[in-house]
C-alpha cells in the first residue's frame, strides 16, 4: 500500500485537484518539493505526508497572512518544513539559501485562496464592502486603488480588456473615472453593475472587473512568465513542474511555455536548417490540461476553471 493522500475535511482553502497534483508529483521519502504558492497549506501537507519519513518542502508565498496559515497546518511536519515569505519567482535564491542543489518537483497553484477571499478587508470580494486592496503582499506599494484613481482612462479599458476578457471594457473604464475618487469594493462592484446592467447571469457584472485589477495589482502574468523559467531550472533530471491555473491566458502561457521548451528547435517552420541551437529541456506529461472531476466541482464550486499541466525536466544535452 502506498502512502493515503486523503485530502484535509475542512480547510480554509481546499485545495483543487489535489489527488492529481500528488499523482503528478509523485512524492518519495529522501525527495525535495517547492511550493511556490503554499496558501494554507493543503497540498503542501500531501506532499509532506507522501514523502514520510524524510521529505523536505520548501513552501513560499507573497501573503504573510498565508504563510501564518501555512504554518500551522504544517506543524506536525517540523524541520521538513521551511516557509518562506517570497515570490515564486525567487525560488532559485531561497533553494541556495538551503544549500539544495536541485529539486524532485515544484508546484505552482496559481490565483487567490479563500482565505483571501473571504477576508472583506484584503480587498478581493466584491460581495462584501472593503478598501480597495488586492496586493498578495503587504509589502508591495501598488494597490488596487492606484490603478482605479490614477490610470488613464484607456490603459483601465485596456487591462479590463486584457486581463478580464470584459467585452464592455470601455464603457466600464469610462464609469470609473466619472465616479473618481472610488474607495472602496463595494463602491467600485456598484459602478461596474450600473454602467452595464445586471444581465441576469450568475456572476456578479463586476466579477471580470475585478480579477483584471487583480491581476494587474500583482502582475501575475510576469510573475508566472518569470516563475516558469525559474522553477524549470531548479529541476533534477526526472523532477516535475505542476502548474494550476484558473484563467485562460496563464492556461495559454504555460501550454506555450511547455512547448516550446519541449523542443529541439524552435526556428520557423520555413526555415530548411536549424540556426537556434535550442534544445528540449522538458517533455510534456498531459498533453491536454487536467481537469477537475463534476464530483470535485460539486463540493468545490471554485474549482471549475482549474487546468493543470504537468512538464518533467529531461536534463540538459
Ligand atoms: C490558490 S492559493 C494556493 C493554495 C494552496 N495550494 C493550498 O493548498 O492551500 C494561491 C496562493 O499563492 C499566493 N501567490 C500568488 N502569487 C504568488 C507569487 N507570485 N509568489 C508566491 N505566492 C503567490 C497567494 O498569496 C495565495 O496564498
Amino acid at each position: 500500500m502506498g502512502p493515503s493522500f486523503d485530502a484535509p475535511q475542512a480547510p480554509p482553502h481546499r485545495p483543487v485537484l489535489y489527488q492529481e497534483v500528488l499523482a503528478a508529483l509523485r512524492p518519495r521519502p529522501g525527495q525535495r518539493y517547492i511550493d511556490g504558492t503554499v496558501g494554507a497549506g493543503g497540498h503542501a501537507a500531501g506532499v509532506l505526508r507522501g514523502s514520510v519519513p524524510d521529505g523536505l518542502l520548501l513552501g513560499l508565498d507573497r501573503d504573510p497572512a498565508a504563510l501564518e496559515i501555512a504554518g500551522a497546518a504544517l506543524a506536525e511536519f517540523g524541520d521538513r518544513v521551511h516557509l518562506r515569505h517570497a515570490p515564486y519567482t525567487e525560488m532559485d535564491g531561497q533553494v541556495q539559501r538551503l544549500g539544495w542543489q536541485a529539486v524532485n518537483g515544484v508546484l505552482l497553484d496559481l490565483g487567490l485562496s479563500s482565505m483571501q477571499l473571504d477576508e472583506p478587508s484584503r480587498g478581493f470580494a466584491l460581495k462584501e464592502d472593503g478598501p480597495l486592496d488586492m496586493r498578495f503582499d503587504p509589502q508591495q506599494s501598488l494597490r488596487a486603488a492606484d490603478l482605479v484613481n490614477t490610470w488613464p482612462e484607456a490603459d483601465l479599458a485596456d487591462v479590463l480588456f486584457t486581463l478580464g476578457e470584459e467585452r464592455r471594457s470601455k464603457r466600464i473604464a469610462r464609469a470609473i473615472v466619472d465616479a473618481r475618487p472610488v474607495e472602496s469594493t463595494g463602491q467600485l462592484a456598484g459602478i461596474v453593475a450600473q454602467s452595464v446592467g445586471r444581465a441576469g447571469g450568475r456572476r456578479h457584472p463586476a466579477t471580470k472587473t475585478f480579477q483584471a485589477l487583480r491581476m494587474a495589482v500583482n502582475d501575475e502574468l510576469g510573475q508566472l512568465e518569470k516563475g516558469l523559467q525559474v522553477a524549470v531550472g531548479q529541476l533534477e533530471t526526472g523532477g516535475r513542474l505542476v502548474v494550476i491555473s484558473f484563467h485562460s491566458l496563464e492556461d495559454r502561457l504555460v501550454k506555450q511555455y511547455f512547448k516550446r521548451e519541449s523542443m529541439d528547435c524552435i526556428c520557423p517552420p520555413d526555415q530548411p536548417t536549424c540556426t537556434c541551437g535550442h534544445q528540449a529541456r522538458v517533455k510534456i506529461v498531459s498533453r491536454k490540461a487536467i481537469r477537475p472531476s463534476e464530483a470535485e466541482i460539486a463540493i468545490n464550486p471554485r474549482a471549475r476553471s482549474a487546468r493543470m499541466r504537468v512538464a518533467e525536466y529531461v536534463g540538459q544535452a
